[in-house]
């Protein structure tokens, strides 16, 4: 977010547009937390995880009474218009503010779970799956000499995309998604069977949104009387510096979005398809269809 934030800011100061940042999203809006941005605000940190501007949940903001108060904060301090940063519950905030309210807000898709249609990637889900990759790399070792079968649950309340990515690049036995059904009893066929020829090490990546990774495990050794162990990679996920993949995505859209602004655009999402910039309706970006899962399953299954 923070390579998004430099980019919005300096392309706006270039083309003569002040810029205020809002911190910690629609929550800061409300409280009026805010402070006037310039090009040396933003200096030092296209590398930096996280972001600047602080970020929270607001259920406040769900409301008619959070979002008047929104608006009057934005009308009081002569904002133009809002350049939108985060995933699912930020442009349905977006909607209700440009669409009900008359506010012209343009969208970053920013979020791990790279469940935006409209973009081929969101904002933080590379350096996300690399950091998730990195460590179950790590795992590998350990269950490659031990012998063991490892179960690790990564991020994703709703989205199996990272789960699935980090799958098909470490080389994992399975993968656990909310988007498929799954047979578990065959898991667990499969995994006693591999015991029998000799195959002991397994790694297992379970997206939280699937199930606990400790449940599965639970499960494999009562059903396989084999050992486990489970890791949670938890909120690891979502710092550290950001890969050269996030930060050209995020400084592209950044200044896209500005533009769109400048144009007179309102209630729009950007994004990049086929490395190309690519501009829907909130209400489009929202509207998930499930990404493409099977092929990539099955061939991660074929070649495990
Ligand atoms: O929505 C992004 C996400 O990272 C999900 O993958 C994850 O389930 C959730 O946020 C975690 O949210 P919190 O930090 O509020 O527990």
């Amino acid at each position: 977010m923070n390579a998004a934030i430099r980019s919005v800011v300096r392309y706006a100061v270039s083309s003569k547009i002040e810029v205020m940042g809002i911190f910690r999203g629609y929550s800061g809006l409300i409280n009026e937390e805010m402070k006037l941005l310039n090009h040396r605000s933003v200096s030092s940190i296209i590398n930096r995880g996280g972001t600047i501007l602080k970020t929270a949940r607001c259920p406040e903001f769900l409301t008619d009474a959070g979002q008047k108060r929104g608006v009057e904060i934005i009308k009081k301090n002569n904002i133009d218009g809002l350049v939108l940063i985060g995933g699912d519950g930020t442009y349905r905030g977006g909607i209700q503010l440009s669409r009900k309210w008359g506010i012209p807000c343009v969208g970053l898709p920013g979020t791990i779970d790279n469940d935006l249609n409209g973009t081929d990637s969101t904002i933080g889900s590379d350096t996300a799956t690399n950091t998730a990759l990195e460590a179950i790399d790590k795992i590998r070792d350990t269950a490659t000499s031990m012998e063991r079968i490892f179960v690790v649950e990564v991020m994703g309340r709703a989205s199996g995309y990272i789960a699935l990515q980090v799958a098909v690049a470490s080389g994992a036995e399975e993968v656990l998604i909310p988007e498929r059904k799954y047979d578990l009893q065959a898991m667990y066929h499969e995994i006693v069977e591999g015991n029998i020829r000799g195959k002991i090490s397994w790694i297992i990546v379970v997206a939280e949104g699937y199930s606990k990774a400790e449940d599965i495990a639970n499960k494999i050794t009562e059903m396989t009387d084999l050992e486990t162990r489970v890791v949670v990679l938890g909120h690891v996920q979502r710092g550290g510096s950001p890969t050269a993949h996030d930060r050209i995505l995020a400084t592209r859209l950044g200044a896209e979005a500005v533009k769109l602004l400048i144009s007179g655009e309102s209630g729009k999402a950007v994004g990049v398809i086929s490395d190309n910039i690519n501009v829907v309706d909130f209400e489009t970006a929202v509207s998930k269809e499930a990404f493409e899962v099977e092929n990539r399953y099955n061939l991660l299954k074929t070649l495990t």
